[in-house]
């Protein structure tokens, strides 16, 4: 039998390791490749009831990051990305590319990728995986090569995630795609020539269809047109990007995005738009728990719809004037509200959990409609756990608000349902254990330093069994 003494010793010495590889990772200027095994083994002790106050400075966006950190494969020369998240998603893009044959140097937020003649047009399962976003490769692939190979992304958690309407667009400029051993094989002999293609699904507009599209008509003969493009904030700043890489391309932010092909990209410096969903949590989290909070780093535009919702269901929300910082305090009436999510300028579905965590203790009823992804609901299981009262049926939460909610272990699912989660662990009674903390390490950056920062009392421990209830 194992004794407690050499358990407390083996935990010792892997929080020993942990810090080391850490401290490791921290001091070291370029990227290294294999720190984030070592990353997934935490979880997050949440004292609950502690209000936070102070201020908090928002993150560069990781939607915006992806694709742009993929669009330096577009051109020989280097790029410079200021402001790029240190999260895992945005490391395993730079991982992938380094891998590709790219040059990265990563120091302190700002990226510089330089892309030589000869990189490789083919990525493999293994490298690709645990990124979904790893399908932004495609349209700088096929602009600047003419070819790729790039394993079919599988299902996930928040639902079926097709790629048709990525493959329907390079076929229309072209392309001749066949699947084989689990791969996209993509190819366009004689290059790709611009079209006009329609990009919206059954569900809306694709948002990563619409940035590969965009990559891959850069460098197309001709122009291309792109209808029911996807409109949101991330494609925006991927076509600001591109256009000071030389790009000609004109109607991002609206419903049709016209790209005239030019000849050849040029190194750039961009600096990434702030992370609005990151800046719409810190809002959800000042409307529960807070005494106040001043969130800094945002853009007005782009978080309207979480700031209106949030005035209608009873709290402060007041920006200042140029829009850049938002101050948001909890109401004394709060009340309960509905959300049907939708492609931006709508309520976006990547919100929907944390408020679901708000509802959760408004009282009254609220309700929660995906349409975007109607099977994103695994944190309401969760939540439930907790004390919540939801019910799910048919990508709709309905939410019977209750006094309080209580402290439990908890397991995080994905990136956004371990955001609810966090959210309500800071507003229940007790202590809330969140296993498999990686799911918030792909997508906030610093979560835990962040909310210590303004008062929460939150511990990241290593997670030796990893939170497996098998
Ligand atoms: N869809 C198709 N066919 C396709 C592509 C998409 O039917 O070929 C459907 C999807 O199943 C979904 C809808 O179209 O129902 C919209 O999906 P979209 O393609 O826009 O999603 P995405 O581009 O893969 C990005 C964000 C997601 C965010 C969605 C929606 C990145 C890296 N990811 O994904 O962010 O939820 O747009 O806004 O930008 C997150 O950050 O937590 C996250 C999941």
């Amino acid at each position: 039998m194992v004794g407690r003494d050499f358990l407390g010793r083996l935990s010792e010495a892997s929080s020993f390791i942990l810090q080391l590889a850490r401290g490791m990772l921290e001091s070291h200027q370029f990227y290294q490749t294999s720190s984030f095994s070592i990353l997934t083994m935490d979880k997050l002790i949440v004292e609950g009831g502690y209000k936070l106050s102070g201020s908090v400075n928002i993150s560069g966006s990781k939607n915006a990051s992806l694709p742009i950190l993929a669009a330096a494969l577009l051109t020989d020369e280097p790029v410079r990305i200021s402001r790029v998240p240190d999260v895992s998603d945005t490391n395993y893009m730079l991982q992938i590319l380094s891998q590709l044959g790219a040059s990265v140097e990563r120091s302190s937020g700002t990226v510089r990728i330089e892309s030589p003649e000869g990189i490789s047009s083919s990525a493999s399962y293994e490298q690709v995986r645990k990124m979904r976003a790893s399908i932004c490769l495609l349209g700088p692939m096929m602009a600047r090569m003419h070819r790729c190979t790039l394993p079919l992304p599988g299902g996930c958690v928040i639902g079926d995630r097709p790629v048709d309407l990525h493959l329907r667009a390079i076929k229309a400029l072209g392309a001749k795609v066949r699947v084989k051993g689990g791969n996209m094989v993509i190819e366009a002999p004689d290059g790709l020539v611009g079209t006009t293609v329609d990009m919206r699904g059954d569900n809306g507009p694709t948002v990563l269809g619409t940035d590969n599209l965009m990559m891959a008509a850069v460098l197309a003969q001709g122009t291309t047109v792109i209808e029911s493009a996807a409109r949101e904030p991330e494609v925006v700043d991927l076509a600001n990007f591109l256009n000071k890489m030389g790009a000609r391309i004109e109607g991002a932010g609206s419903r049709t995005i016209t790209i005239h092909g030019v000849e050849k990209l040029h190194g750039c410096d961009h600096t990434v738009i702030p992370d609005r969903i990151e800046a719409g949590t810190f809002m959800v989290a000042a409307a529960m728990v807070s005494d106040g909070l001043t969130i800094n780093r945002v853009c007005r535009e782009h978080i309207r719809s979480m700031a209106d919702l949030l005035i209608e269901c009873g709290h402060t929300v007041q920006f200042n004037e140029d829009g850049t910082s938002v101050y948001v305090e909890p109401g004394k009436n709060p009340r309960s509200g509905k959300i049907l999510t939708n492609p931006y300028p709508g309520y976006p579905t990547d919100m929907q959990a944390q408020m679901t965590a708000l509802f959760a203790v408004t009282p009254g009823i609220s309700v929660v409609k995906d349409t975007i992804f109607p099977q994103r609901f695994m944190h309401c299981s969760e939540l439930k756990r907790m004390g919540a009262n939801i019910k799910v049926d048919a990508g709709t939460a309905i939410i019977t608000g209750v006094e309080g909610l209580s402290g439990a272990p908890v397991m995080a699912s994905d990136l956004r349902a371990s955001a609810a989660l966090v959210l309500a662990a800071l507003a229940a009674e007790g202590t809330t254990e969140i296993h498999r903390l990686y799911h918030i390490d792909r997508g906030y950056e610093m979560l835990d330093e962040k909310l210590l920062c303004l008062g929460a009392k939150v511990q990241r421990v290593l997670d030796l069994d990893g939170g497996n209830v098998d």
